[in-house]
């Protein structure tokens, strides 16, 4: 990973030294005698008796998220699933979570799925995605009897085929489609424009191919369409656009192919709020522009309203989950930046060195205190561009301090890494007062665990 230039000189921009930060911190999070408590529990007491770096997340915001969601698609439509996009955090304990608030699990691979299924999440309220799906991951899906495979490709459709002819089975499939609009997001996370890796191009005939093949072959049930144009995406503008090209497919798949979409999925991406300043649309919104707008372009299209399915990962999980870090070194460089070292980094946040992600800090044990000074908070791995948050505004911070980044539950521990062998941290569920361990930290054993001298 290359690294990145920091000559310059920390931003003159005023901030305000004391801000509200509850907009990024999760929804129980208080402030009790100095110390940020979340979920009942004393976050710098946690640190003390867990180690850092530490995700925690709290437990009430996830359900009440994954709540929200159905009560406001449900309030516009009676047939909607959430599914919700286990990429952005997975573990066993989440997806009981995720199956007891009634909603669905999208799994991006075979490793997702069988984590799903030993959870104890019915095949039957799973669903698998992925633009390259291997032969052992299709087969691992179509033997377990998942609810629909989301087809990224023709070479994808003929295996699913032959892996379910071979057993005699049906499997469902949706066809990703990409609609050609391009999201106000980061180009990385970008995925609905028609130069993508993913999906059927709707403007080329490639989708009306793919729905001809999925609708011809053996061993296939053409369920619908899916789309998935990108993530971190604060414009509701852009699904409205998305939906249009979608339906408008729809009316063209019943003219010119006669098959029905049971299902149509329209992904992912509602933005989240990682800073201050940000503002994303609530889920009362994206309900109302995603469903009421499947309505609308349903009727002036003369078509029956599908299941319509909605993929939320971000907004289910990010502002859910904080990370606590102990602040080692500090070192001061006159007239340039003060850098603030924690036990972490890069491996368990890459979202930073990855996007520019920025996030809001604290001081778990000073959280009273007004955010006077701005510092760099730096991670320890061998790279520059191990940083996890530039120029961000902080209470006096010292050695020994427990720092809280926030809004870190979603894509950080999911994309962690052992670089620098590195073990991964632990993941605490905070709810009422309690403290549960639902991912334990790795050892040096686990480092090398695979290693086979
Ligand atoms: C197909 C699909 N659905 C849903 C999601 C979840 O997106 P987000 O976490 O932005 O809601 C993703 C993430 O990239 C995805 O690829």
């Amino acid at each position: 990973m290359g690294s990145i230039a920091l000559e310059e000189p920390v931003p003159a921009e005023p901030v305000d030294p004391n801000a509200d930060l509850s907009s990024v911190l999760p929804m129980t999070a208080e402030i009790r005698d100095g110390h940020l408590w979340v979920g009942g529990v004393d976050m710098v007491e946690l640190a003390r008796t867990q180690g850092t770096a530490l995700y925690v997340m709290d437990e009430a915001q996830i359900r009440n998220q994954l709540r929200e969601f159905r009560k406001w698609t449900a309030f516009h439509w009676k047939d909607v699933e959430t599914v919700y996009a286990a990429k952005a955090f997975m573990c066993k304990a989440m997806c009981r979570v995720v199956h007891e608030e009634g909603c669905m699990v999208l799994c991006a691979s075979g490793g997702e799925l069988a984590i799903a299924l030993a959870a104890g999440v019915p095949a039957s309220r799973i669903q698998v995605h992925g633009n390259n799906k291997t032969i052992a991951e299709i087969t691992e899906a179509v033997d377990a009897g998942v609810d629909r495979i989301i087809a990224d490709s023709l070479l994808e459709l003929h295996r699913i085929s032959e892996i379910a002819s071979a057993r005699g089975v049906e499997q469902s499939v949706l066809l990703r489609v990409t609609p050609g609009v391009k999201p106000d997001t980061h180009g990385y996370i970008q995925t609905g424009q028609e130069d993508s890796k993913f999906g059927f191009g709707v403007n080329h005939g490639l989708a009306m191919e793919g729905v001809r093949v999925a609708a011809a072959l053996p061993g296939l049930r053409f369920a619908g369409l899916h789309m998935h144009i990108g993530s971190q995406i604060f414009a509701l503008q852009s699904y409205s656009k998305a939906i249009e090209v979608m339906v408008d497919f729809m009316r063209r798949v019943l003219e010119e192919t006669g098959q029905s979409v049971i299902d149509l999925d329209v992904g992912g991406g509602i933005g989240i709020k990682y800073g201050l300043a940000d503002e994303p649309s609530t889920i009362e919104q994206f309900g109302k522009v995603v469903v009421d707008g499947i309505k609308e372009e349903c009727e002036s299209n003369g078509l029956p309203v599908p299941r319509i399915l909605i993929e939320p990962g971000r907004a289910v999980v990010a502002n859910a989950g904080v990370t606590l870090y102990t602040v080692g070194t500090i070192k001061e460089i006159p007239g340039i930046r003060t850098y603030v070292a924690i036990d972490g980094g890069m491996t368990d946040n890459i979202r930073p060195a990855l996007y520019g992600a920025r996030y809001e800090c604290l001081v778990a044990n000073k959280a009273d205190q007004p955010r006077t000074e701005i510092v760099t908070i730096a991670g320890k791995h061998c790279e520059t561009g191990d940083l996890i948050a530039r120029d961000t505004p902080i209470q006096a911070v010292e050695t020994g301090d427990v720092v809280c980044v926030c809004s870190t539950g979603a894509y950080c521990q999911s994309m962690s890494s052992n670089y620098n062998k590195q073990v991964r941290p632990a993941v605490v569920f905070v709810n009422a007062g309690e403290a549960r361990t639902v991912v334990r930290r790795e050892t040096y054993d686990d480092l090398m665990r695979c290693d086979v001298v």
